[in-house]
């Protein structure tokens, strides 16, 4: 039983705002969650605060919680769907997706500690299992190049990502942490490094196409790569800024647009592709996903914005065949889980995903595990990726010794 909620304000790895829930319950369990925040967020996402931010949220909620005192953390869904009762707002635009983010996960995790489970496994055994999942340990997947509105740069893809098959997840990660040095060494040798940016990917000099040629020539067979293209960032009016056939960077019409990025696609072959178009073009992204959907895992972020009625939209329309999944971009467990459940059933992979501002609450490592992903997005460096990974290898280390995989 829920006893006491106490919110506070937290900083997120940029610097900025968020909010961290404390969550008791009657017999002195304590569970406490952190909410990410995005930088490049979709427009069908939930607004992460009010106005005023998160001390006004606090203040506000601090009038409901009274709502939530007294009930069972196991009732996830009563939980969940109180707290769309209290916002009574389509996107939690009046008490914040990040108040409803932060107390969900932590209702999920007091419930776990109540039953002396990990995360994952009490995901795992109370919502998961039934739904036909396996639970598995994913390939972490992570930004090395980044452009956008991420880094403000010559490069309008937001992030160049590689990932590896080596085996177990500290090998993975320290490939990747590998390759990261190498790109390092190649743009400071050739002066092409401006810095890191809040994911910690590079940040250099180079233009789209030489900066994918720079990561796979580092990649060198060691790892295959990936992009963010976060489309929607760099297209307004009907057309998007980036390269033509030439590499000239131009307005390009969808249609020139469309081969630019099959031109990409077909030279450098990624394993995955996330918002190669604009966030309201399903035909494009159905188009893509036949030409390539076999070799590539096509994925909706700002696309879906983890939300079951835009992948039920994408499901018709055979838009993609995956799907990123980020709590905040729709507040509630309980939502996400819907979510998991749809492409489940549709054969839709997931890929379980950090925010660019991010604290070191490593639960999404739990969440990908227990939502069988076929991938977590969780960067390469810095202490608040790094702190999924950690817990990544921690929850592989307790599924290899239970021999329960
Ligand atoms: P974010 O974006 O800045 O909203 O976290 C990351 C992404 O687009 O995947
Ligand atoms: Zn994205």
């Amino acid at each position: 039983m829920i006893k006491d909620i106490s919110l506070h304000v937290a900083l997120d790895s940029r610097g900025r705002e968020t909010i961290a829930a404390y969550l008791k319950d009657e017999k002195g369990n304590e569970a406490i969650a952190i909410a990410p925040s995005g930088t490049s967020r979709s427009g069908y996402e939930a607004v992460p605060l009010p106005r005023g931010g998160a001390k006004e949220a606090i203040k506000l909620f601090s009038t409901y919680k009274g709502k939530l005192i007294g009930m069972d953390a196991e009732q996830q869904s009563e939980i969940d769907a109180t707290l769309h009762e209290i916002d009574a707002t389509e996107n939690f635009a009046k008490i914040g997706g990040n108040v409803a983010t932060a107390i969900s996960i932590a209702a999920a995790k007091l419930a776990a500690k109540g039953q002396g489970l990990e995360l994952y496994q009490y995901v795992y055994r109370r919502f998961t299992q039934s739904m036909g999942i396996r639970k598995t340990i994913p390939f972490p997947l992570g930004n090395i190049l980044g452009g956008g509105v991420h880094s403000n740069s010559n490069m309008q893809i937001q992030e160049i990502l590689i990932t590896n098959k080596s085996k177990g997840v500290i090998e993975n990660a320290k490939t990747n942490i590998m390759l990261h040095n190498a790109l390092g060494e190649f743009l400071r040798k050739r002066d092409l490094a401006i810095g890191l940016n809040i994911e910690n990917a590079w940040i250099s000099k180079l233009a789209d196409i030489e900066a994918i040629k720079a990561v796979e020539k580092t990649a060198d067979g060691l790892a295959r790569l990936g992009f963010d293209f976060a489309a929607t960032e760099y297209f307004s009016n009907g057309k998007y800024l980036f390269y033509d056939r030439h590499g000239k960077r131009r307005q390009l019409t969808r249609a020139e647009y469309f081969d630019a990025i099959s031109e990409i696609v077909e030279k450098h072959r990624p394993v995955y592709i996330e918002d190669p178009f604009e966030e309201s073009e399903l035909e494009s992204f159905a188009r893509l996903t036949k030409e390539f959907g076999r070799s590539a895992l096509i994925v909706g972020d700002d696309l879906y914005a983890t939300n079951a009625k835009r992948l039920e939209e994408g499901i018709k329309a055979r838009a993609t065949n995956g799907i990123l999944v980020k709590v905040n971009q729709v507040g509630t467990l309980t939502d996400t889980l819907e979510v998991v459940k749809l492409a489940r059933r549709h054969g839709i992979k997931l890929v379980v995903s950090h925010r660019s501002g991010e604290t070191i609450d490593a639960f999404i490592s739990h969440l990908a595990v227990a939502f069988g992903a076929a991938y977590i997005k969780c960067g390469i460096l810095g202490g608040e990726r790094i702190a999924k990974i950690n817990e990544l290898a921690r929850i592989q280390e307790l599924e290899n010794s239970t021999g329960k995989r």
